[in-house]
């Protein structure tokens, strides 16, 4: 399930540089030799060979056969956008585990029969099949491709658990049937809809498809700083760095444009490879409309995100947590050691042609523009820190899920809402 193990480190692209270095002083190389040898440089990561790949990798026939100047596939041509999806972004057991929490707590009983609309790969259907034998799940997604991908690495990996999975492909507005427990609506979905007309025919929907003391549960993000753009935020995993950011964000209607990008060892990258245009609704909003769906009582919970993405890898940077958010620092420093050695070599050049002084000042310029978003960042994120503190202190505890019904002006915030029917 993991993407493609990496072992190479953006030290190799350093070293590659000094190589280069040690290469030109040796040969003596001319002018032009230089400005070729400069451009080759430009192409490193295309032309050089990565340490994780064989030389058959290579397309195009290996070195004998000019293997050096063909193209290498990258580590993100190799990488699967939803496995790196569902390693940066998911928690399926955290969440079975809070509806299971909810739906007990309410209803004093066991859900049996689960709908996860918006499903995309269906990994909480999946997760809820397997934790109980006579449990059985609905995934609705309007993308197909995407329930392809999950029916082969999550249903039939969950091999006789998988058979009580069903993926429909639909518009999750016209499926009412058949009746269910529970439906989980996660990752801000319900934001999808930008008229209340749809929000509140989405939750019409969602009051049919469910038995009589059915639950709905679904989730929304919020505070000050929700809206706050652009912003990025990184969080450092075993073979990637996952960057969520704020696009844009239009103060009149609410909406704002989110993505999600992935960034590797060998500086390839799927840059937005989820673009999310969300209308982004408040509690209150989602309150009012649930009510008017038909759903009897609306409880809000609050997620202790440092609890529920506790981060497995010990170098992971959660974007709430200042200390490790330096991390993330570290590692756009990372790639500016590698500038850093382009730059000297430029500099250890007897003749600095107009170019080269151009393209210097230029990179000083981005890199000094670079540091001071960075410090902006940090600050917003140790202003962050310090509000989800006070806010573990308003609420009295450090548990990983609270049902609130107030919560403090915060930067940021993410919530359940959940309607009871
Ligand atoms: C924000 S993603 C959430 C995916 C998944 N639930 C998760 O937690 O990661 C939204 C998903 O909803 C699907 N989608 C958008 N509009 C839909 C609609 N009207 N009916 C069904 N699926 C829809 C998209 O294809 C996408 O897979």
């Amino acid at each position: 399930m993991k993407a493609p193990a990496s072992k190479g480190t953006p030290t190799f692209i350093i070293e590659a540089i000094n190589n280069h270095k040690i290469i030109n002083k040796q040969i003596g190389m001319t002018k032009k030799d230089k400005r070729q040898d400069r451009n080759n440089k430009k192409n490193k990561l295309i032309s050089t060979q990565h340490p994780n790949q064989d030389v058959n990798d290579v397309i195009g026939g290996g070195a004998g056969a000019g293997g050096w100047n063909m193209k290498t596939s990258s580590m993100a041509d190799k990488a699967d956008r939803h496995q790196c999806y569902e390693t940066a972004v998911q928690s399926p057991k955290a969440d079975i585990g809070f509806c299971n929490k909810v739906f007990h707590l309410y209803r004093h009983r066991k859900a049996i029969h689960f709908k996860e609309d918006f499903s995309g790969t269906g990994i909480l259907a999946t997760e809820w099949v397997k934790s109980d034998p006579e449990r059985t799940a609905l995934c609705v997604d309007l993308d197909d491709a995407t329930l392809q991908w999950g029916m082969q690495h999550h249903v039939k990996e969950a091999g006789a658990a998988g058979e009580r999975v069903t993926m429909k492909c639909a518009n999750v507005l016209d499926v009412k049937d058949p009746k269910v427990d529970l439906i989980a609506s996660f990752n801000y979905s319900i934001c999808l809809f930008h008229q209340r007309s749809l929000m509140l025919r989405y939750f019409q929907a969602a009051y049919e498809s469910l038995v009589d003391d059915g639950v709905l549960v679904c989730d929304l993000f919020g505070g000050y700083q929700a809206t706050y753009t652009p912003t990025v935020q990184h969080r450092r995993f075993d073979d990637f760095v996952y960057t969520w950011s704020k696009e844009h964000y239009n103060g009149l209607t609410n909406e704002i444009m989110c993505s999600i990008s992935f960034s590797f060892a060998d500086k390839s990258s799927l840059k937005r490879s989820f673009v999310y245009d969300f209308r982004l609704w408040t509690v209150a909003e989602f309150k009012e409309a649930m009510l008017e769906a038909g759903f009897k009582d609306i409880r809000v919970w609050w997620r202790n995100e440092r609890k529920v993405n506790q981060p497995s890898q010990d170098d992971s940077i959660n974007t709430s947590d200042t200390r490790s958010n330096k991390k993330s620092a570290t590692k756009v420093d990372d790639d500016d050691q590698a500038d850093d050695v382009d730059v000297e070599v430029d500099e250890a050049e007897e003749e600095v042609v107009d170019e080269n002084k151009l393209r210097y000042k230029e990179k000083k310029q981005m890199k000094q523009q670079r540091k001071g978003a960075l410090e902006q960042m940090e600050e917003l994120e140790i202003n962050q820190a310090k509000q989800q503190e006070a806010l573990l202190e308003h609420l009295g505890t450090s548990s990983d899920y609270i049902e609130v019904d107030s919560i403090p002006q915060t930067a940021s915030w993410n919530v359940y809402v959940v309607a009871l029917r």
